[in-house]
């Protein structure tokens, strides 16, 4: 069984792209909205909220884990590899690679909290590339907030997003990578508000998610983890707090 956990319902972005590698996997998900955002938390925070939701998850018979959330990623995964050394973790990280690569402006934007911007798994991975393009960043400021309250496309979402997507299109970012798994729902706002502000400049809005659902395949296939095709499969939905908006989701999207 596959566990996967989230502050909230963006990780419900990744289970999305797994579930259309594994449709016939058995899943658990856990939205800690009770205690998101992470966003502006500590890390000693996410890394006791990450602990929990482990043990959570094993006892519950997960027997791989995907962290789908870039800032419990950046905060807690070396530890949980640590703590749990016979589970595999798949982790979330912003994807500047690719948008480094297929840039046409030389410059790229990165959306992401505070925690994940500020990590030296971040810090390492941006390392890497700005020696060839520059890279910009923003928090998307709100956006969490957004997604939790499922409002996605109203004025207000747009308005929000401009503010912290404008900046970066001003540096001149013609990639915006999402390095927040809530934000992929906020997508179409996004393309929307881009295509308002420079509509000749064809912007690309990359996500992680397609990636490491295949990442999550090679390591299952590898490990001899895949469930047999004809056992029956199930999903559990758990969260923290109140659950309406984990079930609306995923109601929307799966
Ligand atoms: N979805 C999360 C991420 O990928 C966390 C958002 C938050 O709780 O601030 O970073």
């Amino acid at each position: 069984m596959i566990g996967i956990f989230d502050s909230g319902v963006g990780g419900l972005s990744v289970f999305r792209e797994i579930r259309k590698l594994l449709p016939q996997e058995s899943y658990i998900y856990y939205s800690d909205n009770a205690h998101c955002p992470y966003g502006e938390k500590t890390r000693e925070y996410i890394t006791d909220r990450a602990r929990y939701i482990t043990r959570e998850l094993l006892s519950k018979g997960a027997d791989i884990i995907v962290v789908a959330c870039n800032t419990a990623t950046a905060a807690a995964i070396a530890t949980l590899r640590a703590e749990f050394p016979d589970i595999r973790f798949i982790g979330m990280e912003p994807a500047i690679k690719p948008a480094a690569l297929s840039t046409r402006t030389g410059v790229i934007g990165v959306l992401a909290t505070a925690g994940t911007l500020k990590a030296d798994k971040y810090l390492l991975n941006r390392g890497r590339w700005a020696e060839n393009v520059r890279i910009v960043e923003h928090v998307g400021k709100g956006f969490v907030e957004l997604v939790e309250s499922g409002d996605t496309c109203s004025e207000s979402a747009e308005k929000t997003v401009r503010e912290s997507l404008e900046p970066l299109l001003d540096e001149g970012a013609d990639k915006i990578v999402l390095g927040c798994t809530h934000y992929p729902f906020l997508s179409g706002t996004i393309r929307k508000v881009a295509q308002e502000l420079y509509p000749e400049r064809d912007v690309e809005i990359i996500d992680p998610a397609p990636a490491v659902a295949r990442h999550l395949v090679e390591v299952m296939e590898a490990e001899g983890l895949m469930k047999e095709e004809d056992q029956a499969y199930s999903i559990s939905l758990l969260s923290s707090g109140d659950d309406s908006c984990l079930k609306e989701t995923y109601k929307r999207l799966l």
